[in-house]
C-alpha cells in the first residue's frame, strides 16, 4: 500500500498563486514518477480575497481544518490595498504561533552553475541551514498604541524572550547541527545592546551546547554576521537566531547565494503535534504578480523539504536534482539570468523528472 499524504494547499496571495501551481504540478510529476506514494490536495482560499469577502482571513474554525492535514503548502500573503501588518497577522503569524511551528528551516545553498553574488565567494563556501526561532521574540505580538495621531503619541513593541522558547530552538538547531558534516553551529544574538532576553538566550545557549559535545559553535553580533557572511561565508553552516534576526539574515543568505526567487522555508512543530507547513520565503512580489514570470524554485524547493519531513527523502532529492539540471542548462526565470516565464521553467521541471 502505497503512503498517503493529505496536503493542504493555500496559495494566498499575488505570485503566492503562480508559483504554488508550479509546486503542486511538480509534485504530481514526481508522484507519479516514484509511485510508491499519494498525495491528496485540498484547497484552502485563505488569502486577501477571502478576507475582502469575509472580513476575516481565516475562519473562526479555520486552525482546526489545518490541523486535520499532513502537511501545508503555503505561498505567500500580502495585497497593496491591505496594511502589510494585517495581513501578515491575519494569516501566516495567525497560524505559525498557534500551531507551534517553533521553528523555521531556510536551507541556503547554490543550485549547480549558480553564482554567488559576492565575487570573492565560491558557490561551494554557501551551504548553509538557517534556524529562525518561529513563535514569540521580536514577533511576540504584544505592544500597543496611545494617544494615537496626536504629537505625544506612543507605540510599544516588545519582543518577549522565554527560556522555554529559547531552549527549544537551540535545542534543535544543535540537534541540526549535530546532524549535518560538519557539526558547526553558529548562534546569532545582540547581548550587547539587548541586554536582558539577548543575554538570556546567550545563556541558554551555552547550557544546550553541553549537550553536543561533539557540536563545534560560536557566537556572533548580528550586525557583524551580516559582515561574516559576506566575506568568510565558507566559515559557516548552521546558523540559529532570533525570529527578527534571521528575517532580515535569510533574506541576504537567500541574495547571496543567487536570488530570494529560489529561498525555501520550512516552518515545523518538531513534536509533530500539528502538521508543520511549507513555504517560499518570498512575499507576494507586487512589482511582478500577474505577469507569470515568478520564480517557482522557492516553493517547489520548499515541496521539496515538505517530501523529506514527510519521509520521501528520495522524492525530495528528485526534485533537488531537477532543479540543479534546469539551472545547468540555464532553464531559469530572468531573476537567475535566464530568459523563461514561470510555467516554461515548471515544464523543465518536470521534464527532467520525467527523464530519471
Ligand atoms: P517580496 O518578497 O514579495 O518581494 C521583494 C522583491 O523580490 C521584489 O522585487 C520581487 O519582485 C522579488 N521577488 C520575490 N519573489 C520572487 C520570485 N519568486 N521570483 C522573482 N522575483 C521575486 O517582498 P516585499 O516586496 O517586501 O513584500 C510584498 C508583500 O508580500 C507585502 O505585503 C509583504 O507583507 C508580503 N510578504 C509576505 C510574506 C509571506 O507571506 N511569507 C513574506 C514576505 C513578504
Ligand atoms: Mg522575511
Amino acid at each position: 500500500m502505497a503512503n498517503v499524504y493529505k496536503i493542504g494547499c493555500m496559495p494566498g496571495d499575488g505570485i503566492g498563486a503562480e508559483v504554488i501551481e508550479s509546486a503542486v504540478a511538480v509534485l504530481r510529476a514526481c508522484e507519479t514518477k516514484c509511485g510508491d506514494f499519494k498525495l491528496e490536495f485540498t484547497d484552502l482560499p485563505y488569502g486577501t480575497a477571502y478576507y475582502k469577502q469575509t472580513g476575516a482571513y481565516l475562519p473562526p474554525d479555520g486552525l482546526d481544518t489545518i490541523r486535520k492535514f499532513d502537511a501545508i503548502l503555503f505561498g505567500a500573503v500580502g495585497m497593496p490595498d491591505v496594511p502589510d501588518s494585517v495581513s501578515l497577522w491575519g494569516l501566516l503569524l495567525a497560524m505559525r504561533g498557534p500551531l507551534q511551528q517553533y521553528a523555521n528551516l531556510r536551507p541556503v545553498k547554490c543550485l549547480k552553475s549558480i553564482v554567488p553574488a559576492v565575487r570573492t565567494a565560491k558557490p561551494e563556501d554557501i551551504d548553509w541551514v538557517l534556524v529562525r526561532e518561529n513563535s514569540e521574540g521580536e514577533y511576540a505580538g504584544q505592544g500597543g498604541r496611545s494617544h494615537r495621531g496626536f504629537d505625544w503619541e506612543v507605540a510599544t513593541e516588545l519582543a518577549i524572550f522565554t527560556r522555554h522558547g529559547a531552549r527549544r530552538i537551540l535545542r534543535y538547531a544543535f540537534e541540526i547541527a549535530q546532524a549535518r558534516p560538519r557539526k558547526l553551529l553558529t548562534v546569532v544574538s545582540k547581548s550587547n545592546a539587548q541586554r536582558y532576553g539577548m543575554v538570556m538566550w546567550d545563556e541558554v545557549a551555552l547550557e544546550v551546547s553541553k549537550e553536543f559535545p561533539d557540536v563545534k559553535w560560536d557566537k556572533m553580533l548580528v550586525d557583524a554576521m551580516t559582515v561574516r557572511m559576506v566575506h568568510k561565508p565558507e566559515t559557516l553552516d548552521t546558523i540559529v537566531g532570533s525570529n527578527l534576526h534571521m528575517d532580515i539574515l535569510s533574506d541576504l543568505a537567500a541574495a547571496l547565494a543567487a536570488s530570494i526567487g529560489i529561498a525555501p522555508s520550512a516552518n515545523i512543530d518538531p513534536t509533530r503535534q500539528s502538521p508543520s507547513m511549507f513555504e517560499p520565503v518570498h512575499g507576494s512580489a507586487f512589482d511582478i504578480m500577474g505577469k507569470g514570470i515568478a520564480n517557482p524554485f522557492g516553493a517547489v524547493w520548499s515541496a521539496a523539504m515538505m517530501l523529506d519531513f514527510l519521509g520521501e527523502a528520495k522524492a525530495g532529492k528528485m526534485i533537488m536534482d531537477a532543479m540543479d539540471s534546469c539551472c545547468e542548462i540555464g532553464q531559469t526565470t530572468g531573476d537567475l539570468g535566464g530568459s523563461l516565464n514561470t510555467a516554461q521553467v515548471t515544464e523543465a521541471l518536470i521534464k527532467a523528472i520525467n527523464g530519471y
